[in-house]
Order: structure tokens, then C-alpha cells, then sequence
């Protein structure tokens, strides 16, 4: 495993398992077979309907907490201060856990104008010592601007959707330049159009590995924290099976020229469900 250092000095390992669009029973089931594996950072979120799961996967496990990081967020519907302190509670209480490691505002929803509010009230659970560190989800240079300008606690990181089709070269600028990760969500473009591209495959086959096992390593060497999602056994394993291979720097290149800004999920500026 390969760790990074947030900008608050706490270890996070580079990668991580998603539960998106996983029912509360499965996600038991396929957080436990990823902590077998070996994976120890966990991502969900109060909307994805599974932290019950995960937190029990959490507690039947040998792990000791300390070894995990668990990753949520505070849902569209619950942004604003107070919202946001009950929010966090409730999710707590579903994890079954005293802390959390990252919580994270899910999206902007900048129609709505109050990421700021929901944002300090972030802050003042980092301060509390209920969370081990503080981001956002979703945020474009505008959104990190506001926050850099009226918050104190700059956040760790920003999760986005990011993969070779949508590399988000001018935001990870941004983001270095002020010491905030990137986390690239939906990195196998949701098990798209991505792991069938020929220069994909091709590289992969270099090296003998999948092409989504040549698209994580792609995230890994592009500096990104990265957290692939799956159900099915063997693909936890695969996706697990990243760390004994290095691409080339013609191979970077190769699929830095693949990009072409194509999103598959929602743009955020425009993304203002509640
Ligand atoms: N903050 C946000 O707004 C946001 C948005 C989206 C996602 N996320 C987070 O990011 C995580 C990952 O993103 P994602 O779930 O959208 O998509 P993803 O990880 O890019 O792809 C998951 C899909 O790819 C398939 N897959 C996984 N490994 C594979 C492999 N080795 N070969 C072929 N297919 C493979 C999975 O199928 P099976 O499961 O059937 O194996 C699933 O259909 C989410 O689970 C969630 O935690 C955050």
C-alpha cells in the first residue's frame, strides 16, 4: 500500500474502496472481503444508504480502527450548520463509530449558496476532535476559492470525478499549488467506455495486467488518492493488485493524450439536487 500525507500531517492510504450504489447488505459483505484483502480506507456517504453496512463489516473485523479510514459525507439536503452537526451524528451512529477519519461535503450545490456554512460546521467537528480531517466533494476552483478565502482549516482534499477521459489537469494545479489531494471518483469511469480503450489495453497488456488494474496505476503515478468500487470478489483483488508495476513515462503520456474532459456524472455547477 502506498500512503499519502494530508496537508494536516494524517496519513491516508492512496487507495481506497468505494461503496457507491452498493445495498446496505452487499456493502457489508464487499467492505469485508476488501478489508481481507488488504484495502483500509473506506468511502461512503449518508446518501449512499449503506454506512449500517459498512460500519458492520467495520466491526466484525480483527483490523484495529486505528489501522481504517473511513471516509463520509453530509448529503445536498442537510448542508447549513446545524443540519450538518445532526447529519454527522446520525451518520456516526449508523457506522457505529466514535469518529470518523474524512468528512466530506458531498456537492456544492452552489444554487443554494450555503457550502460555506456547511463547511464551518465541518470545521468546528475537526476541531472537536469528532473527525481526523475535513474536505469537500465536487468543488470547482470558484467553490475552493470562497472556501480558501472565508474558512480557516483549508481542506485535505477534493473528491472528483477523474479518469483518463476527464484528467482535470487545471484543478489538480490548483489543488497542489494549495496543498489539497485529489481524489479521483469514479476512476474506472464507473466500469465504462475507458477499460475497452485500445491504448488502455495495450499498455496494460505490456505489463500483463488488466486494463483497470493499468488505469488505477495511472491514478496512483498521476498523484491522485483513488477509490474503485466493486462487488464481485475477484475484482476487489484485482483492483487491489496495483502496487508491483510501474508505467513508463511514454505510457503516462500515452494516456495523458487520451483526455477529452468528458464527464460522466453531473457537472457541479449544475448538480442542485436537495
Ligand atoms: N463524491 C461523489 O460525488 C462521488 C460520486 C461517485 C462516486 N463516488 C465514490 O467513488 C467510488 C468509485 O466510483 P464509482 O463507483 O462511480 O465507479 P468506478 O469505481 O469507476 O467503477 C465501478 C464499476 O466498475 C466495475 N468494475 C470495478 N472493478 C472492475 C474491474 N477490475 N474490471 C471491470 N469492471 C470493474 C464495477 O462492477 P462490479 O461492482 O459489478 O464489480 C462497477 O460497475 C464510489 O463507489 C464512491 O465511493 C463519489
Amino acid at each position: 500500500m502506498e500512503f499519502v500525507t494530508l496537508n494536516n500531517g494524517l496519513e491516508m492510504p492512496k487507495l481506497g474502496f468505494g461503496v457507491w450504489k452498493v445495498p446496505d447488505d452487499e456493502a457489508e459483505q464487499a467492505v469485508k472481503k476488501a478489508i481481507e484483502v488488504g484495502y483500509r480506507s473506506i468511502d461512503t456517504a449518508k446518501i449512499y444508504g449503506n454506512e449500517e453496512g459498512v460500519g458492520r463489516a467495520i466491526a466484525a473485523s480483527s483490523v484495529p480502527r486505528e489501522e481504517l479510514f473511513i471516509t463520509t459525507k453530509v448529503w445536498n439536503s442537510d448542508q447549513g450548520y446545524d443540519n450538518t452537526l445532526k447529519a454527522f451524528d446520525e451518520s456516526l451512529e449508523r457506522l457505529g463509530l466514535d469518529y470518523v477519519d474524512l468528512y466530506l461535503i458531498h456537492w456544492p450545490t452552489p444554487q443554494f449558496d450555503d457550502y460555506v456554512e456547511t463547511y464551518k460546521a465541518l470545521e468546528k467537528l475537526y476541531n472537536d476532535g469528532k473527525v481526523k480531517a475535513i474536505g469537500v466533494c465536487n468543488f470547482h476552483i470558484e467553490h475552493l476559492e470562497r472556501l480558501l478565502k472565508e474558512c480557516d482549516v483549508v481542506p485535505v482534499l477534493n473528491q472528483v470525478e477523474c479518469h483518463p477521459l476527464l484528467q482535470q489537469a487545471e484543478l489538480k494545479e490548483f489543488c497542489a499549488k494549495h496543498n489539497i489531494y485529489v481524489e479521483a471518483w469514479s476512476p474506472l469511469m464507473n466500469g465504462g467506455e475507458v477499460l475497452n480503450n485500445a491504448v488502455v489495453k495495450e499498455i496494460a497488456e505490456s505489463h500483463g495486467k488488466t486494463p483497470a488494474q493499468a488505469i488505477l496505476r495511472w491514478h496512483l503515478q498521476y498523484d491522485n488518492i483513488v477509490i474503485p468500487k466493486s462487488v464481485t470478489p475477484s475484482r476487489i483483488e484485482e483492483n487491489f493488485d496495483v502496487f508491483d508495476f510501474e508505467l513508463t513515462a511514454e505510457d503516462m503520456n500515452k494516456i495523458a493524450a487520451l483526455n477529452e474532459n468528458k464527464r460522466n456524472g453531473a457537472d457541479p455547477a449544475e448538480m442542485n439536487v436537495r
